[in-house]
């Protein structure tokens, strides 16, 4: 450890920690949640398996003196667990940045309750705006005005930047990329593309299914007058372009045609307490059980310094036929 806090084999600060807090979720996107893999008879954790509030809390503190900047609440779908404002003041009196990445379908009726507990920032999922490219990707019958009435939500809210992930499918979503931008456009939310990945192993991911961020920056250019912003930060997963007139950004999340591990200062946490130092992860370290055998504050910083210190991930960068085949996490369990 130095004294900006730990880093890893690579020198790689821990900065950002995303925490899902359910495995559970309302939704059934083919790309993440295939009813086929997740139906009747998936076995979800069982609750009591979940980190209480006060548990996440604990790890959060123990990460803050390791550099913690910013935590992102995730799942599933996060807004399935009962009193989620508790978490977020609980975050909030840490003094870390909090956001939250949600599919926004129970989001109007929370948005006010989760800003007034501190929430800085919402995160919504949304692929299309045309409802039965919306039913067809989100496989459930949550029709897309309800999730807009979130966005909305949010903005009036004040939880901004108010973004917005799509993630884009070759022949299946191509088609919504343009409209979303229309849409957004001088509202102050922020679209983002994000390129189809090989989280878990159950979606079936092909290379071929994969839109890469230039195709779709190319077609866009032919309808709007866009220039590149810098990054705020080098660990900024997206790319920044802005509408030259000032009516607002969009971005891109190349993972796969231009991966970002070398700047990657994300860890993550499943909702059963499981630390894993990359989306790829095949297994993650147990902290769950490292606090319940009574390890707390500062031996729980250094139980989770340790871990971080010893990580060499960067699946992405090294992406090839022998590593797709080992077990993966799946994104609904470790959180996006
Ligand atoms: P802010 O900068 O806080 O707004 O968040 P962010 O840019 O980290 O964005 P967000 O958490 O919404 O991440 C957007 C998407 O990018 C995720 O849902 C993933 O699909 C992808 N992504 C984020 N972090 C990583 C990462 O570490 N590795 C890979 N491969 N993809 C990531
Ligand atoms: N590839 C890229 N992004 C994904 N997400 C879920 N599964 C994938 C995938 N296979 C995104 C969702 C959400 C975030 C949690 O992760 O759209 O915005
Ligand atoms: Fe649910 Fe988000 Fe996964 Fe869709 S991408 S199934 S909304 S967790
Ligand atoms: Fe980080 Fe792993 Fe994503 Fe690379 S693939 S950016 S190491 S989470």
């Amino acid at each position: 450890m130095n004294d900006t806090g730990v880093v890893d084999i690579l020198g790689r600060p821990l900065r950002d920690l995303r925490i899902s807090v359910t495995d559970r979720c309302n939704f059934r996107c083919r790309y993440c949640m295939p009813r086929e893999r997740f139906g009747e008879d998936h076995t979800f954790l069982p609750r009591r398996a979940y980190l209480s509030f006060e548990e996440i809390e604990k790890v959060v503190q123990a990460c803050k003196p390791l550099g913690l900047e910013k935590v992102r609440i995730t799942g599933g779908e996060p807004l399935l667990r009962p009193d989620l404002h508790d978490l977020v003041s609980r975050l909030n009196r840490i003094g870390v940045e909090t956001a939250l990445t949600t599919n926004a379908s129970l989001l109007s009726r929370q948005a006010d309750r989760l800003a007034a507990a501190g929430l800085d920032r919402v995160t919504v999922s949304l692929d299309a705006l045309d409802p039965k490219v919306h039913a067809q990707m989100t496989d459930s019958n949550i029709p897309v005005e309800t999730v807009l009435e979130g966005i909305e939500a949010a903005v009036q809210a004040d939880l901004s930047p108010v973004k917005i992930n799509c993630v884009v499918q070759k022949g299946v979503n191509e088609d919504e990329i343009a409209p979303l931008v229309r849409r957004f456009r001088g509202t102050g939310v922020t679209v983002r593309f994000i390129e189809y990945m090989d989280v878990g192993r159950t979606n079936g991911w092909q290379l071929g299914q994969v839109v890469p961020s230039a195709d779709i920056l190319n077609y866009l250019q032919k309808e709007f007058d866009l220039i590149p912003v810098d990054s705020q930060s080098p660990s900024d997963v997206a790319r920044r372009w802005t509408h030259t007139d000032g009516s607002g950004e969009i971005g891109f999340i190349s993972s796969v045609s231009e991966p970002f591990c070398g700047d990657c200062v994300r860890a993550r946490i499943s909702a059963d307490g499981r630390l894993h130092t990359c989306l790829f992860a095949s297994g993650g370290h147990d902290l769950r059980a490292i606090i319940h055998n009574g390890v707390n504050g500062q031996a729980l910083t250094d139980a989770i310094s340790a871990i971080w210190s010893r990580r060499d991930d960067r699946y992405s960068e090294i992406r090839s036929q022998e590593t797709s085949a080992l077990p993966r996490v799946e994104m609904s369990y470790i959180g996006g």
